[in-house]
């Protein structure tokens, strides 16, 4: 595989932007000197880099090309969109559409408003809690982006903003419980993602008590119950994880899957809690772009029509069974994801010694064989993945798979 034009271009770029490539796309997250450093297309499952390597996406730009690259109706819809003025003073009739849209596919979704990114949403939906129980402490389970009140410990993030939030564990009632019983009378809200999918972890299932206790402790301490479903949203079900597991949150935070990569995302939730927004302030710019909305809306009609939810489930259930056959078959030293939708060959370092390297060399080599996954991340199924795309990943895996 030919990486010159790659390296090229990051030589140029660590001139002009710090670290060359900033967050978890730098090179050092996956391979060094195996992965491409930039891309430059996309089509249906696939990708191209900038030296003109083709491989099958299992990543999907990290979770929100649910379609596929390039989807000739929502770009359609954005771009008609576009042309008609989309960045304006006032909203379009698009905004209010959008909210309806969500009220009938999400159980809980009897208001929402809308922002740019995931960051946003979740960011959002903890200033509506605190506005609408005049408290502070938040208690957390899981990633929900970039900003001051959710990160662990860098440079940069003030120790006070860590101060008013507590993390707990997945699937640990107990230890949300102690929380709770310990900040008794100053929790604003709890916010988890449905689904355990940290970083460079497999994915977890909820344990079958695990979300109806998280509600029934929130409605105890009357705190408001967060969902972040920015990844797991339309992905898992049309109405999100809380749809498929049946517990319902006072909020939810949306994005990713939502427009097929167009930046437009979510909080939606019970209208006794959101109309709380109506006393803090929340606003952009670009909060009401209507492009987006546009796309959001087209997306979701392919969502629905093309019963996308069901189609990925059993095609990953398909590749789910071919792989667990190949990790049998060659002793590879690996788990899989319990979401079809969402392929994991996690190499789990309690499952044998050596393991990061091992891993490295597995998926250093997949790319070379033209399928580009993340070592440490789960990756995505789309709905414009087809046979010849899956027969690829299986064939690679498959050969990969036998190199200690
Ligand atoms: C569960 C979850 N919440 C929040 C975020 C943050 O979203 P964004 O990166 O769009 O700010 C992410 C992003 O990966 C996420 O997976």
């Amino acid at each position: 595989m030919q990486n010159q034009e790659s390296e090229r271009l990051y030589e140029r770029a660590r001139n002009v932007i710090p670290g060359g490539i900033p967050g978890i796309r730098a090179p050092e997250n996956f391979v060094r000197g195996v992965y491409p450093i930039l891309l430059a297309e996309g089509r249906g499952g696939r990708i191209q880099d900038v030296d003109g390597n083709e491989f099958v996406d299992l990543l999907l730009g990290y979770g929100p090309i649910i379609l596929g690259h390039g989807e000739s109706a929502v770009d359609r819809a954005a771009h008609e969109r576009a042309q008609q003025g989309f960045c304006m003073n006032l909203p379009s009739p698009l905004i209010i559409e959008l909210a309806e849209r969500l009220a009938a596919l999400l159980p809980s979704a009897e208001q929402s408003l809308f922002f740019k990114t995931g960051s946003d949403a979740t960011s959002a939906a903890i200033r509506i809690a605190r506005a609408h129980t005049g408290r502070d402490l938040v208690l957390r389970c899981g990633y929900h982006g970039w900003h001051d009140w959710c990160l662990e410990a860098d440079p940069g993030v003030p120790r006070r903003a860590r101060q008013e939030v507590w993390s707990f564990a997945y699937n640990d009632t107990t230890q949300l419980e102690d929380l709770l019983k310990r900040h008794a009378g100053s929790v604003a809200a709890i916010i988890v993602t449905p689904i355990g999918h940290e970083f460079d972890r497999q994915i977890d299932e909820p344990l079958p008590d695990f979300l109806p206790s998280v509600r029934a402790l929130a409605d105890e301490h009357d705190v408001v119950l967060i969902f972040d479903e920015v990844r797991s949203g339309f992905r898992v079900h049309l109405g999100g994880a809380q749809a498929l597991y049946g517990v319902q949150p006072d909020l939810t935070a949306l994005g990713k899957a939502m427009a097929n990569g167009y930046p437009v995302t979510a909080v939606t939730g019970r209208r006794s809690v959101m109309m709380s927004a109506t006393r803090t302030f929340m606003s952009s710019t670009y909060f009401p772009s209507s492009m987006e909305m546009a796309a959001a809306l087209a997306t979701l009609k392919v969502l629905e029509e093309e019963s996308v939810v069901d189609v990925l489930a059993n095609r990953g259930g398909k590749l789910r069974a071919e792989l667990a056959a190949i990790i049998d078959e060659t002793a590879l030293p690996a788990t899989l994801s319990p979401y079809p939708s969402m392929p994991f060959l996690y190499f789990d370092p309690e499952l044998a010694s050596g393991q990061a390297a091992r891993r490295d060399r597995f998926y250093g080599n997949l790319a070379e064989a033209g399928v580009f996954a993340h070592p440490r991340h789960h990756g995505f199924l789309c709905q414009r993945h087809d046979d010849r795309d899956l027969e690829q990943v299986l064939d690679a895996v498959r050969r990969v798979a036998r190199h200690k």
